[in-house]
């Protein structure tokens, strides 16, 4: 009997053991997507989270958002809870790029879907990734800048280190560079990459490039609008600001501003609610089984991730009307201080 009993224990743990967990349960009808941001404290995201939200509603899905405020720990127990909640599908915006591998295995073992979203995530079995083209971007960054200081001084100021975009927009932005420095008319006397894309950071690295180049910078491309602003601040304490020309991306309200003032060359706009409408629809499509409109690969280190790559737009002094008839901005927003 003692043995049989055991035996019979022994079978139950053969097939605990071997038992596979179960998949989420797939409400095709009304799914239930989590949505993991970065840091909500940035304007953009907010945004970005309004947008998706409403955007799910009105194709019947449900959305649990979590900010991970900067944090990689707190985003990775983030994405565990939102896999313990049994949702469908989760979106993810990293903060760092290289360590959601492990929970993102968890979640597809559960049967979730898991779309990347604005910022690649390296060396992970995501199923998609929705972007605008930050190649692109870094292009424009640089024309923008080239455009108003063909010659000169060239202070490069990189994106948070954790995040692949900083890469991407680099790759773009030395593209543009590269035949202006191998003709001899500008020069790269600095690059530094900006932790947490952290304005105040971007102004303590751009003060020590003026010191140590007694102030003869003439360009600074910088790769998003928060930096920009930092490094603005550092210009304006050397009465520089609006002489050298400085990019960004975002649209920012502020840096819209400053474009209009003459104090940013350039910002890029990058119409949040087609990525966050885009990126809804990408999840519940993903839910449902249905195929989404892919128009691009990004290899990640672990695949050839499908991707919904989309266009940005570049915005100067000209044409920061754009956003008010895009809805964007008012022009009362525009024009106030
Ligand atoms: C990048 C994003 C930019 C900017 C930045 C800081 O990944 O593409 O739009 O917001 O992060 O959050």
């Amino acid at each position: 009997m003692k043995f049989l009993v055991s035996s019979i224990i022994a079978a139950v743990s053969v097939v605990a053991a071997t038992v596979t967990p179960m998949p989420a349960m797939a409400d095709q009808a009304h799914p239930r997507i989590g949505f993991s941001i970065d840091d909500l404290r940035l304007e953009r995201w907010a945004r970005d989270r309004d947008y998706f939200v409403a955007a799910a509603q009105s194709l019947d899905a449900q959305v649990l958002v979590q900010s991970a405020d900067g944090n990689e720990q707190r985003q990775i127990s983030q994405v565990e809870n939102l896999i313990s909640r049994g949702v469908d599908a989760i979106v993810i915006v990293p903060f760092n790029a290289t360590v959601l591998t492990n929970v993102i295995a968890e979640a597809r073992k559960a049967g979730i879907k898991v779309v990347s979203y604005d910022r690649l995530i390296l060396n992970a079995d995501v199923d998609a990734y929705i972007s605008f083209d930050n190649v692109k971007v870094g292009e424009m960054q640089a024309e923008g800048v080239l455009r108003n200081a063909p010659r000169g001084n060239y202070f490069l100021l990189g994106g948070a280190p954790t995040d692949n975009n900083a890469r991407m927009l680099r790759d773009g932005q030395m593209s543009v560079l590269q035949p202006a420095i191998d003709r001899g008319d500008i020069r790269i006397v600095g690059q530094q990459w900006v932790r947490e894309w952290n304005p105040a950071e971007a102004m303590r690295i751009i003060e020590d490039a003026l010191t140590a180049n007694g102030n003869h910078v003439d360009a600074i491309v910088a790769s998003n609008d928060a930096t920009a602003g930092g490094a603005i601040q550092a210009l304006a304490a050397q009465k520089l600001a609006g002489k050298v020309p400085v990019s960004g991306q975002d649209a920012d309200l502020a840096a819209v501003r400053r474009v209009r003032d003459g104090l940013q060359a350039m910002t890029v706009y990058k119409p949040l609610k087609l990525i966050a409408g885009e990126a809804a629809r990408l999840s519940v499509d993903l839910v449902r089984g249905n195929k989404p409109a892919f128009n691009a690969q990004y290899d990640n280190g672990m695949k050839k991730v499908d991707t919904i790559l989309l266009t940005p737009i570049m915005l100067t002094r000209d044409s920061i009307g754009t956003l008010v008839t895009d809805g964007f901005y008012t022009e009362a927003q525009i024009n106030g201080r």
